[in-house]
């Protein structure tokens, strides 16, 4: 099969498109035929290196953490999927830029018949990533407010929806060409983050979700009412400024989980959660992908087209 490899860690350069065998599923795994995979801004630094420790991943390495595609073999305990299910999902440890790659049930769900294999791939880390940080951890509310920084990018656009969809009032900001997008989504305040300081149209909100860090997060603190709840994705946090204003709150590592899915799928079926592709390259392209992941300016998400999307 046809993968883009990477034999030593470094800029995007180092990947390279390679013919090699076949991945075996193991008795608990499922061998999928990819159809599309997902381009998140973490792949650049794993292509780097930046978490062969922290995370354990080794060379050779094939990126690619959302997946779309068919089940093309079973392993003999798997039980809820089977050869010909279109699934799409969080793959843990890659391998997503290839013909065929491996997954286990805990990884991926089936796939929502709304939504062909090419948008299908752009959902399930962003979502689960914004699934987990609002509702799991955060526990977000109806009726409550929360402000999502980063509005535009993968997880934000994901998380917008979901907050909408769990009947929160949302605040968002991005920069000024991606104000219309904010308000697409469903955000109730778009803020200009390049025009105005959030702090000003933003407080006492009740959850904060901050995939930016830096003077973003430092500026958050203070904008959370007593007893709510900072969720960053980059970061960690300042334990004594949430003492001082008496908030909470917690760093986010998503987790791969098909049973929360599943119900993201729900949404998309009921039209709650639209994919946002902005981009689509061939697998062949991975190194641009890689470019402009890192940028962190991408608006929605980007995709790499791994074989011809038979629509449905
Ligand atoms: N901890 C975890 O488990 C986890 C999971 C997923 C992602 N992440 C991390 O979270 C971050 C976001 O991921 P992503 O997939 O959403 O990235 P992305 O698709 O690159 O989106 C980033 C978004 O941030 C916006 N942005 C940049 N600077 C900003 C600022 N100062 N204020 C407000 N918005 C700003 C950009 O909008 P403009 O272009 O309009 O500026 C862009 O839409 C990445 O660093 C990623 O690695 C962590």
């Amino acid at each position: 099969m046809k993968a883009m490899v990477i034999h030593a860690y470094g800029g995007p350069e180092v990947l390279r498109l390679e013919e090699i065998p076949r991945p075996e599923p193991k008795e608990n795994e499922v061998l999928v035929r990819v159809i599309a995979a997902g381009v998140n801004p973490a792949d650049p630094l794993i292509v780097s290196g930046k978490y062969a420790k922290e995370f354990g991943t080794h060379l050779p390495l094939i990126p690619g953490y959302d997946i779309a595609g068919v089940v093309e073999k079973t392993g003999s305990k798997i039980t809820k999927l089977k050869v010909g299910d279109s699934v799409y999902g969080y793959v843990l440890w890659g391998g997503g830029w290839a013909e065929f790659t491996i997954a286990t049930e805990g990884e991926v769900a089936l796939k929502p018949k709304s939504l062909t294999f090419t948008d299908a791939a752009s959902v399930p880390l962003a979502a689960l990533t914004a699934w987990q940080a609002l509702i799991d951890v955060a526990h977000l509310g109806a009726g409550q407010t929360v402000l999502i920084h980063g509005g535009s990018g993968g997880v934000g656009s994901m998380a917008i929806q979901i907050a909408k969809a769990r009947g929160a009032k949302v605040i968002a900001t991005a920069s000024t060409p991606n104000q219309d997008l904010l308000k697409e989504l469903g955000a109730d305040l778009a803020i200009d983050y390049t025009k105005t300081k959030f702090e000003e149209m933003a407080k006492d909100v009740d959850v904060v979700l901050d995939p930016v860090g830096h003077d973003t997060l430092e500026r958050s603190y203070a904008v959370v009412k007593k007893g709510g709840f900072i969720a960053t994705l980059v970061s960690r946090l300042d334990q004594e400024k949430m003492e001082a204003h008496g908030i909470r709150g917690a760093s986010i590592a998503v987790k791969p989980n098909a049973e929360e899915l599943a119900e993201i799928t729900k949404l998309i079926e009921a039209k709650k959660i639209k994919a946002v592709v902005t981009q689509v390259l061939p697998l062949t392209e991975a190194v641009k992908a890689l470019q402009q992941a890192a940028t962190h300016h991408t608006r929605g998400k980007m995709v790499l087209r791994v074989a011809e999307d038979p629509k449905s």
